[in-house]
């Protein structure tokens, strides 16, 4: 099924958070910092006052008054400071002041015009540098991100890795990334009796509310999140960044509706982004391919990007494992956050790259390499995965894209004036479902609403709870009107507050769909036997089939039986419990890939990529493979294109724009061939989905890697894979 707001997008009727004109709106606009680390000592704004139509400017000088600052998850995750609290620049770009004027030119102007007088010292802000001083993370909370992980307790890995038969070790860098969505970071907000309506997209509606609520001091019911239609979020919009803070209290500070859009350049250091790692790998093998010693040994920016505990321990077994991360905290580098597929993207590049270099070594074909290792329980713990359909995917794979058609020795291979080159890797993503509750109500028109505080920040989650329901309730797609994007609908626990998060939003929604709908047929057979004017009333053994109630020798539809009883509607919420079958539970695929890298320019380029996924049901094959096409060709960024590229001398992200951070475009791209198993995961109850919003990007870039390898017998550890790494 096409995606039931492709019409309200492709026509912009579909209203972004930018999108809402208020009467008597300001405009604000943000000033950030032009140094890497030092503290402010001046702010001349007497310009900046001046100029036409400024209605504030707000500055640590005269800061914006919060309650609190927002904890993230043990401070990490999402900006743990006050916006605006106090003089210390930390990082370049990091916001000094907000100007709001009456236009958005006059605000941009203004914001032009404010002076800043700061005392700089040298920044904190070289990676490179900072990784030979990495240090171990601190414990946070209850997660397991950051620990070390060991197997056997007390492991040797370097006297195993010495023992082995055959090894490779090796340092594989993935530079930091920014989210780019399309639509960037924007709201509008205002006051109304000390309540607050912000339209702001967002991944979590309840979740941004009960942020923004904290911070502003007042109650969650206070808050009230609209965002419907979100333009792209990638993790970038699951927590509530400080542009949008600072609009929500200006609206109520100046008592009128206050416009922000953050700037394309702005967004590179006023929100979060992906922290660079530097992986180091080791694994030692027995001469027919098994598996001896795995090392992940990991230095990152953040904790937030764990390659190690994310991908490595749920890839293969191996009688000896380490895995560790090491941090470089302090750096004056803009807060790092979640990012698609966070630590699994850059784990999976790291390890599926060394796997490829231990097949070579071997002299086995990749394929086999991991069905020689393939893991049927956890790497620690032992628990059993359920639901693996891993080597279908390989097999599969490797039949559709003609892997046997691959030679293996590097540049065997010539189209012209093309090297062309396979690869292959895998992607693993762990799979889940949590509690959540939804609403079902069928309306005297004939329609049914199904609504979740959820969001579709453009993954086609509006049309998996329709089709979801649809199927439930055996009627038709188009009967059924979602609701999401609002924090005022149900919303489950803690846990599934945070809305479209962890590729589970489908699964766990659903699920709630599932029971919201049982529950909404329930209280209308409830309805029909006891209402005034119910053609059924009295009638003992009502039931709802396809839309209609039958029972006491006669049937309605519930459209006439709401409006014959003078019921508005008739709905009710439902909750699904999470899944716990005492199993593991994750999504897979088998990439393979094939690049053509110019023997001349040594340009390379996507040529062909097949995945196989084995991902559960498959709610909506449209926009299921949407997904996975989107993931792959976010491996092609990552492979291929994206840095952030920080000026050492001055924390500087000196390419913060979009013709210099580049990006994949549609002529680099091919028909990504997608292919879905498509069996449901029992094990996981609700509708057997699992997750597939990060699964694409997930082993994409080590395809692509693999596959250049081949063409070329240039092995790149450093992403991305730019032409100067091609040239020998
Ligand atoms: Mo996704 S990085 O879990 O929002």
């Amino acid at each position: 099924m096409s995606r039931i707001d492709a019409l309200a997008k492709v026509t912009g009727e579909a209203a972004y958070a930018a999108d809402h004109h208020l009467d008597g709106m300001a405009y604000a606009h943000l000033v950030t910092s032009t140094i890497g680390a030092g503290r402010i000592t001046s702010m001349n704004l007497d310009a900046a006052v001046k100029a036409g139509g400024v209605v504030e400017i707000f500055t640590p000088d005269d800061p914006l008054p919060f309650a609190a600052t927002l904890p993230g998850i043990g401070g990490f995750f999402a900006d743990p400071r006050h916006p605006l609290s106090d003089h210390d620049i930390r990082h370049h770009g990091q916001i000094v002041a907000m100007v709001v004027a009456e236009t958005l030119e006059q605000a941009r102007d203004a914001a032009a015009l404010v002076e800043v007088t700061y005392e700089t010292r040298p920044p904190n802000a070289d990676f490179d540098r900072a990784k030979e001083h990495a240090v171990p993370p601190p414990p946070v909370l209850d997660l397991p991100l950051g620990q070390v992980i060991e197997k056997p307790a007390g492991v040797d890995i370097e006297a195993a890795l010495a023992a082995s038969e055959v090894r490779v070790e090796e340092t594989y860098d993935v530079p930091p990334r920014h989210h780019m969505m399309m639509e960037p970071h924007a709201a509008v907000a205002f006051w109304e009796d000390g309540r607050l309506t912000i339209h702001s997209g967002t991944q979590g509606p309840a979740a941004h509310a009960i942020e923004l609520a904290t911070v502003l001091g007042v109650p969650p019911s206070d808050v009230h999140v609209v965002s419907p239609y979100v333009g792209g979020a990638f993790g970038g919009k699951a927590f509530t960044w400080t542009p949008i803070m600072l609009v929500a209290a200006a609206a109520r500070a100046l008592g009128r509706p206050v416009k922000l859009v953050t700037a394309r350049e702005q967004l590179f250091t006023v929100t979060g982004h992906r922290a660079a790692t530097s992986q180091t790998i080791g694994l030692g093998a027995h001469r027919d391919g098994r598996l001896y010693a795995i090392k992940h040994h990991t230095v990152s920016e953040s904790l937030v990007e764990d390659p190690g505990y994310r991908a490595t321990q749920k890839y293969y077994a191996t009688p000896n494992a380490h895995i560790r991360l090491s941090i470089t905290p302090g750096m004056n580098l803009p807060p790092a956050t979640i990012m698609r597929a966070p630590g699994d993207e850059a784990g999976s590049f790291a390890l599926e790259s060394a796997m490829d270099e231990l097949a070579d070594r071997l002299g086995m074909d990749p394929v086999e390499l991991r069905l020689k290792n393939y893991l049927t329980s956890t790497l620690i713990g032992g628990v059993p995965y359920a639901g693996k359909h891993l080597e279908e995917c390989y097999r599969v794979g490797a039949e559709r894209f003609g892997w046997a058609r691959r030679s293996p020795r590097p540049g065997a291979v010539t189209d012209g004036d093309d090297l062309v080159g396979m690869g292959m890797a895998t992607a693993i993503l762990d799979a889940g479902r949590a509690a959540t509750t939804a609403r079902v109500a069928f309306r005297l028109d004939g329609t049914v609403t199904v609504g979740c505080a959820t969001s579709d920040p453009g993954t086609g989650m509006a049309t998996a709870m329709a089709m979801t329901a649809a199927r439930a309730l055996g009627l038709p797609a188009d009967r059924i009107t979602p609701l999401l994007g609002d924090s005022r609908l149900p919303v489950a626990g803690s846990e599934d507050v945070y809305g479209a998060i962890g590729s589970a939003a489908a699964a766990t929604v659903s699920g709630g769909v599932l029971a919201a709908a049982q529950e909404a047929i329930d209280t209308l057979i409830r309805h029909a036997a006891t209402a005034e004017g119910s053609p059924l009333r009295g009638a003992g053994d009502i039931r709802y089939d396809q839309g209609r109630l039958l029972g006491g020798g006669t049937s309605v539809d519930f459209g006439e039986l709401l409006a014959l009883t003078g019921a508005g509607e008739i709905g009710a919420d439902g909750t699904s419990t999470a899944a716990d079958d005492g199993h593991a539970h994750a999504s897979y695929a088998a990439h393979f890939c094939e690049v053509r890298v110019d023997r001349w320019t040594r340009e390379p380029r996507l040529s062909r990529f097949t995945t196989v996924v084995d991902a559960g049901t498959i709610l909506n094959a449209t926009t299921a493979r949407n997904q996975i096409t989107g993931g792959v060709l976010f491996g092609l960024a990552a492979a291929l294109c994206e840095a952030g590229r920080v000026e050492p001398a001055t924390g500087r992200i000196a390419n913060a724009n979009l013709a210099d951070y580049l990006l994949p475009v549609n002529a680099d791209a091919v028909d990504i061939d997608v292919h879905f198993l498509d069996r449901p995961d029992t094990g996981l109850g609700g509708t057997g989905a699992r997750g597939i919003g990060e699964l694409g990007t997930v082993g994409a870039a080590a395809a692509f890697a693999n596959a250049v390898y081949n063409a070329t017998g240039i092995r790149v550890r450093a992403l991305p894979i730019t032409v100067d790494k091609l040239l020998t």
